[in-house]
Protein backbone atom coordinates (compact mmCIF):
# COMPACT_ATOMS: atom_id res chain seq x y z
CA UNK A 1 0.00 0.00 0.00
CA UNK A 2 1.81 3.01 -1.15
CA UNK A 3 -0.28 6.30 -0.58
CA UNK A 4 1.09 9.68 -1.68
CA UNK A 5 1.59 12.02 1.13
CA UNK A 6 0.61 15.32 1.71
CA UNK A 7 2.89 17.52 0.14
CA UNK A 8 5.11 19.47 2.12
CA UNK A 9 7.35 23.00 1.82
CA UNK A 10 10.42 20.88 1.50
CA UNK A 11 8.97 18.40 -1.37
CA UNK A 12 7.46 21.47 -3.23
CA UNK A 13 11.02 23.25 -3.41
CA UNK A 14 12.86 20.09 -3.99
CA UNK A 15 10.34 18.74 -6.77
CA UNK A 16 9.94 15.88 -5.40
CA UNK A 17 7.09 13.60 -4.34
CA UNK A 18 7.82 11.76 -0.93
CA UNK A 19 10.07 13.66 1.96
CA UNK A 20 13.31 11.05 1.64
CA UNK A 21 16.44 12.34 0.73
CA UNK A 22 19.47 10.03 -0.07
CA UNK A 23 22.58 11.41 1.27
CA UNK A 24 25.69 12.20 -0.25
CA UNK A 25 28.08 9.17 0.62
CA UNK A 26 31.87 9.02 -0.30
CA UNK A 27 32.42 6.14 -2.69
CA UNK A 28 29.14 4.83 -1.93
CA UNK A 29 26.32 7.35 -4.19
CA UNK A 30 27.02 7.79 -7.98
CA UNK A 31 24.97 8.27 -10.81
CA UNK A 32 23.27 5.10 -10.51
CA UNK A 33 22.31 5.13 -6.82
CA UNK A 34 21.19 9.09 -6.71
CA UNK A 35 19.12 8.19 -10.09
CA UNK A 36 17.29 5.36 -8.88
CA UNK A 37 15.84 7.00 -5.46
CA UNK A 38 14.61 10.00 -7.67
CA UNK A 39 12.78 7.85 -9.86
CA UNK A 40 11.09 6.51 -6.98
CA UNK A 41 9.99 9.85 -5.69
CA UNK A 42 12.83 10.73 -3.45
CA UNK A 43 15.49 13.28 -3.81
CA UNK A 44 19.43 11.17 -4.57
CA UNK A 45 22.23 13.10 -4.52
CA UNK A 46 25.98 12.62 -6.23
CA UNK A 47 28.06 12.65 -3.82
CA UNK A 48 31.24 14.94 -5.08
CA UNK A 49 33.43 14.02 -1.95
CA UNK A 50 35.23 11.50 -3.48
CA UNK A 51 35.02 12.78 -7.08
CA UNK A 52 37.50 14.80 -9.23
CA UNK A 53 35.12 17.64 -10.85
CA UNK A 54 35.73 15.57 -14.07
CA UNK A 55 34.36 12.46 -12.51
CA UNK A 56 31.81 14.58 -10.85
CA UNK A 57 30.61 15.93 -14.47
CA UNK A 58 30.61 12.54 -16.10
CA UNK A 59 28.10 11.43 -12.94
CA UNK A 60 26.15 14.46 -13.40
CA UNK A 61 25.37 13.69 -17.22
CA UNK A 62 24.90 9.85 -16.57
CA UNK A 63 22.42 10.51 -13.96
CA UNK A 64 20.48 13.09 -16.14
CA UNK A 65 20.11 9.99 -18.71
CA UNK A 66 18.91 7.86 -15.90
CA UNK A 67 15.70 10.13 -14.88
CA UNK A 68 13.95 13.03 -15.74
CA UNK A 69 13.32 14.11 -12.12
CA UNK A 70 15.40 16.41 -9.73
CA UNK A 71 18.97 15.03 -8.30
CA UNK A 72 21.18 17.35 -6.60
CA UNK A 73 24.70 16.93 -5.66
CA UNK A 74 26.69 17.26 -2.16
CA UNK A 75 29.07 18.96 -2.19
CA UNK A 76 31.68 18.70 1.23
CA UNK A 77 33.70 22.24 1.89
CA UNK A 78 36.69 20.64 3.27
CA UNK A 79 38.18 19.35 0.16
CA UNK A 80 40.63 21.23 -1.61
CA UNK A 81 38.97 20.44 -4.93
CA UNK A 82 35.69 22.02 -4.04
CA UNK A 83 35.34 25.17 -5.56
CA UNK A 84 36.30 23.22 -8.75
CA UNK A 85 33.53 20.80 -8.13
CA UNK A 86 30.90 23.52 -7.47
CA UNK A 87 31.67 24.91 -11.11
CA UNK A 88 31.28 22.09 -12.91
CA UNK A 89 28.01 20.93 -11.21
CA UNK A 90 27.01 24.40 -12.11
CA UNK A 91 28.22 24.37 -15.40
CA UNK A 92 26.05 21.08 -15.54
CA UNK A 93 23.03 23.21 -15.12
CA UNK A 94 22.55 21.33 -11.27
CA UNK A 95 19.88 23.52 -9.15
CA UNK A 96 19.66 21.68 -5.84
CA UNK A 97 23.36 21.36 -3.84
CA UNK A 98 23.40 19.71 -0.13
CA UNK A 99 26.68 21.40 1.34
CA UNK A 100 28.62 20.21 3.86
CA UNK A 101 31.36 19.91 6.35
CA UNK A 102 32.49 23.89 6.61
CA UNK A 103 31.01 26.94 7.02
CA UNK A 104 27.77 27.48 4.74
CA UNK A 105 28.98 31.01 4.27
CA UNK A 106 31.63 29.38 2.21
CA UNK A 107 29.41 28.22 -1.47
CA UNK A 108 26.10 29.70 -0.96
CA UNK A 109 27.23 32.93 -2.71
CA UNK A 110 27.52 32.02 -5.84
CA UNK A 111 25.03 29.35 -5.74
CA UNK A 112 22.08 31.45 -4.53
CA UNK A 113 22.77 34.49 -7.45
CA UNK A 114 23.01 31.18 -9.93
CA UNK A 115 19.36 30.82 -8.52
CA UNK A 116 19.87 27.14 -6.91
CA UNK A 117 18.35 25.61 -3.65
CA UNK A 118 21.09 25.25 -1.24
CA UNK A 119 20.87 22.83 2.12
CA UNK A 120 23.94 22.61 4.40
CA UNK A 121 24.44 19.71 6.43
CA UNK A 122 24.75 20.69 10.54
CA UNK A 123 25.35 18.57 13.67
CA UNK A 124 24.86 21.17 16.20
CA UNK A 125 21.62 24.02 17.16
CA UNK A 126 24.44 26.98 16.83
CA UNK A 127 25.40 25.59 13.35
CA UNK A 128 21.58 25.00 12.21
CA UNK A 129 21.19 28.26 13.25
CA UNK A 130 24.58 29.57 11.02
CA UNK A 131 22.82 28.15 8.16
CA UNK A 132 19.29 29.93 7.86
CA UNK A 133 21.28 33.22 9.01
CA UNK A 134 23.55 32.48 6.31
CA UNK A 135 20.46 31.95 3.70
CA UNK A 136 20.05 28.55 3.54
CA UNK A 137 17.14 27.19 2.17
CA UNK A 138 16.50 24.48 4.94
CA UNK A 139 19.10 22.74 6.64
CA UNK A 140 20.22 19.11 7.48
CA UNK A 141 20.50 17.71 11.06
CA UNK A 142 22.67 14.98 11.27
CA UNK A 143 22.92 13.37 14.57
CA UNK A 144 25.20 11.39 16.56
CA UNK A 145 24.04 7.94 15.20
CA UNK A 146 24.79 8.56 11.69
CA UNK A 147 27.15 6.91 9.30
CA UNK A 148 30.46 9.16 7.88
CA UNK A 149 31.36 12.09 9.28
CA UNK A 150 29.73 13.79 12.09
CA UNK A 151 30.14 16.22 14.78
CA UNK A 152 32.59 16.44 18.10
CA UNK A 153 29.08 16.56 20.14
CA UNK A 154 27.33 13.38 20.95
CA UNK A 155 23.85 14.60 20.16
CA UNK A 156 21.33 12.36 19.23
CA UNK A 157 18.61 12.65 16.44
CA UNK A 158 16.34 12.61 18.89
CA UNK A 159 17.53 15.77 20.34
CA UNK A 160 18.92 17.57 17.65
CA UNK A 161 15.79 17.49 15.56
CA UNK A 162 13.51 18.97 18.05
CA UNK A 163 15.61 21.27 19.32
CA UNK A 164 16.60 22.83 15.54
CA UNK A 165 13.05 22.38 14.28
CA UNK A 166 12.18 24.95 18.08
CA UNK A 167 15.22 27.55 16.46
CA UNK A 168 14.86 27.94 13.17
CA UNK A 169 12.21 28.49 10.56
CA UNK A 170 13.53 27.25 7.41
CA UNK A 171 12.61 23.37 6.89
CA UNK A 172 14.49 20.65 8.64
CA UNK A 173 15.48 17.62 7.42
CA UNK A 174 16.50 14.82 10.01
CA UNK A 175 19.28 12.70 9.32
CA UNK A 176 21.05 9.74 11.54
CA UNK A 177 19.79 6.54 12.34
CA UNK A 178 17.16 6.31 10.10
CA UNK A 179 16.27 3.12 8.02
CA UNK A 180 12.78 1.69 7.94
CA UNK A 181 9.56 3.83 7.86
CA UNK A 182 8.40 3.54 11.72
CA UNK A 183 12.00 5.76 11.84
CA UNK A 184 10.67 7.92 9.22
CA UNK A 185 7.35 8.88 11.25
CA UNK A 186 8.91 8.98 14.01
CA UNK A 187 11.41 11.97 12.70
CA UNK A 188 8.44 13.40 11.18
CA UNK A 189 6.65 13.38 14.33
CA UNK A 190 9.47 15.22 15.88
CA UNK A 191 8.96 18.15 13.40
CA UNK A 192 11.19 17.31 10.66
CA UNK A 193 9.54 17.95 7.35
CA UNK A 194 11.87 15.20 5.47
CA UNK A 195 14.35 12.89 6.26
CA UNK A 196 17.97 12.50 4.63
CA UNK A 197 18.91 8.26 4.89
CA UNK A 198 22.56 7.45 3.90
CA UNK A 199 23.57 3.85 5.38
CA UNK A 200 20.25 1.93 3.92
CA UNK A 201 20.82 3.57 0.78
CA UNK A 202 24.76 2.26 0.45
CA UNK A 203 23.69 -0.56 1.32
CA UNK A 204 21.42 -1.52 -2.05
CA UNK A 205 21.86 -2.73 -5.80
CA UNK A 206 22.81 0.67 -6.60
CA UNK A 207 24.68 1.61 -4.08
CA UNK A 208 28.26 2.01 -5.50
CA UNK A 209 30.08 0.59 -2.52
CA UNK A 210 31.88 -3.10 -3.08
CA UNK A 211 29.77 -6.12 -2.45
CA UNK A 212 32.19 -7.48 0.17
CA UNK A 213 31.25 -3.80 2.36
CA UNK A 214 27.52 -4.10 1.78
CA UNK A 215 27.84 -7.96 3.40
CA UNK A 216 29.62 -6.69 6.31
CA UNK A 217 27.27 -3.85 7.18
CA UNK A 218 24.87 -7.09 6.79
CA UNK A 219 26.28 -8.58 9.11
CA UNK A 220 26.93 -6.00 11.71
CA UNK A 221 25.05 -5.34 15.09
CA UNK A 222 24.29 -1.89 16.12
CA UNK A 223 27.13 -2.02 18.44
CA UNK A 224 29.52 -2.69 15.78
CA UNK A 225 30.06 0.96 15.04
CA UNK A 226 31.43 3.69 16.90
CA UNK A 227 32.56 7.34 16.71
CA UNK A 228 36.48 7.66 16.51
CA UNK A 229 39.27 10.64 14.88
CA UNK A 230 37.40 13.21 17.88
CA UNK A 231 40.85 14.96 17.42
CA UNK A 232 40.71 14.63 14.06
CA UNK A 233 38.12 14.39 11.23
CA UNK A 234 35.32 12.57 13.92
CA UNK A 235 33.74 9.76 11.98
CA UNK A 236 31.91 6.81 13.08
CA UNK A 237 32.67 3.23 11.65
CA UNK A 238 32.54 -0.03 11.70
CA UNK A 239 34.83 -2.00 13.47
CA UNK A 240 37.81 -3.73 11.94
CA UNK A 241 41.70 -3.83 11.88
CA UNK A 242 41.95 -0.33 11.46
CA UNK A 243 39.77 1.16 13.85
CA UNK A 244 41.06 -0.92 16.82
CA UNK A 245 44.52 0.74 15.63
CA UNK A 246 42.70 4.15 15.84
CA UNK A 247 40.98 3.08 19.50
CA UNK A 248 44.13 2.07 20.39
CA UNK A 249 46.34 5.21 19.29
CA UNK A 250 43.44 7.54 21.03
CA UNK A 251 43.88 5.73 24.36
CA UNK A 252 47.50 6.74 24.39
CA UNK A 253 46.34 9.80 23.89
CA UNK A 254 47.15 10.45 20.41
CA UNK A 255 46.42 13.81 18.67
CA UNK A 256 45.22 15.59 15.73
CA UNK A 257 49.08 14.69 13.76
CA UNK A 258 49.51 10.94 14.94
CA UNK A 259 45.50 10.09 14.28
CA UNK A 260 46.53 12.01 10.63
CA UNK A 261 49.13 9.79 10.16
CA UNK A 262 47.61 6.75 10.81
CA UNK A 263 44.93 7.46 8.45
CA UNK A 264 46.68 8.44 5.37
CA UNK A 265 45.12 8.61 1.94
CA UNK A 266 42.71 6.40 0.64
CA UNK A 267 41.41 4.73 3.21
CA UNK A 268 38.01 5.45 2.75
CA UNK A 269 38.51 3.91 -1.00
CA UNK A 270 40.42 0.83 0.22
CA UNK A 271 37.46 0.01 2.76
CA UNK A 272 34.14 0.82 1.03
CA UNK A 273 35.18 0.76 -2.95
CA UNK A 274 37.62 -1.62 -2.71
CA UNK A 275 36.38 -4.28 -0.12
CA UNK A 276 39.21 -3.68 1.78
CA UNK A 277 37.80 -5.03 5.24
CA UNK A 278 40.72 -5.14 7.46
CA UNK A 279 43.13 -2.22 6.48
CA UNK A 280 39.96 0.17 5.07
CA UNK A 281 37.93 2.64 6.76
CA UNK A 282 34.45 1.46 7.09
CA UNK A 283 31.60 4.76 6.88
CA UNK A 284 28.31 3.46 7.85
CA UNK A 285 25.67 4.65 10.60
CA UNK A 286 24.04 2.79 13.73
CA UNK A 287 21.33 1.56 12.04
CA UNK A 288 23.90 -1.18 10.47
CA UNK A 289 21.75 -3.23 12.95
CA UNK A 290 18.77 -2.44 10.85
CA UNK A 291 19.78 -3.88 7.57
CA UNK A 292 19.94 -7.04 6.87
CA UNK A 293 19.46 -7.55 2.97
CA UNK A 294 20.80 -5.77 -0.21
CA UNK A 295 17.55 -4.41 -1.78
CA UNK A 296 16.99 -2.89 -5.31
CA UNK A 297 15.98 1.45 -4.59
CA UNK A 298 12.79 0.60 -5.66
CA UNK A 299 11.73 -2.16 -3.37
CA UNK A 300 13.58 -0.38 -0.68
CA UNK A 301 11.63 3.28 -1.12
CA UNK A 302 8.36 1.11 -0.99
CA UNK A 303 9.04 -0.99 1.68
CA UNK A 304 9.94 2.68 3.48
CA UNK A 305 7.09 4.39 2.17
CA UNK A 306 4.50 1.17 3.24
CA UNK A 307 6.00 1.31 6.67
CA UNK A 308 5.47 4.98 7.12
CA UNK A 309 2.13 4.99 5.81
CA UNK A 310 1.15 1.92 8.40
CA UNK A 311 2.81 3.50 11.11
CA UNK A 312 1.18 6.91 10.26
CA UNK A 313 -2.40 5.27 10.47
CA UNK A 314 -1.70 2.46 13.79
CA UNK A 315 -0.67 5.79 15.58
CA UNK A 316 -4.08 7.12 14.84
CA UNK A 317 -6.13 3.78 15.77
CA UNK A 318 -3.94 3.34 19.10
C1 LIG B 1 29.48 5.65 3.72
C2 LIG B 1 29.04 7.05 4.06
C3 LIG B 1 29.67 8.13 3.46
C4 LIG B 1 29.23 9.43 3.72
N1 LIG B 1 29.81 10.48 3.04
C5 LIG B 1 29.29 11.73 3.19
C6 LIG B 1 29.74 12.80 2.36
O1 LIG B 1 30.59 12.64 1.49
N2 LIG B 1 29.18 14.04 2.56
C7 LIG B 1 28.21 14.26 3.50
O2 LIG B 1 27.73 15.39 3.63
N3 LIG B 1 27.76 13.25 4.28
C8 LIG B 1 28.25 12.00 4.12
N4 LIG B 1 27.71 10.96 4.83
C9 LIG B 1 26.53 11.23 5.71
C10 LIG B 1 25.22 10.98 4.93
O3 LIG B 1 25.06 11.88 3.88
C11 LIG B 1 23.99 11.04 5.85
O4 LIG B 1 23.78 12.33 6.37
C12 LIG B 1 24.11 10.05 7.00
O5 LIG B 1 24.52 8.80 6.51
C13 LIG B 1 22.76 9.90 7.71
O6 LIG B 1 22.84 8.96 8.74
P1 LIG B 1 22.53 7.37 8.53
O7 LIG B 1 23.81 6.81 8.02
O8 LIG B 1 22.21 6.91 9.89
O9 LIG B 1 21.40 7.26 7.56
C14 LIG B 1 28.16 9.65 4.62
C15 LIG B 1 27.57 8.55 5.24
C16 LIG B 1 27.98 7.27 4.97
C17 LIG B 1 27.28 6.11 5.61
Amino acid sequence: MTQPPKTNRLCSLLGIEHPIIQGGMVYNSGAKLAAAVSNAGGLGLIGAGSMRPELLGEQIRKARGLTAKPIGVNLPLLYANSRECLEVALAEGVKIFFTSAGSPKRAIGPLKRAGCVVVHVAASRDLAIKCEDAGCDAVVVEGFEAGGHNGRDEITTMVLVPECVRSVNIPVIAAGGIATGEQIAAAMALGAEAVQIGSRFAITVEGSGHQKFKEAVVEAGAGDTQLVMKAHVPVRLLKNEFRDQVIALEADGAGRQELAELLGTGRARAGMLDGDLVKGELEIGQVAGLIDDVPTVADLMSRLLDQYHNTLKSLCDR
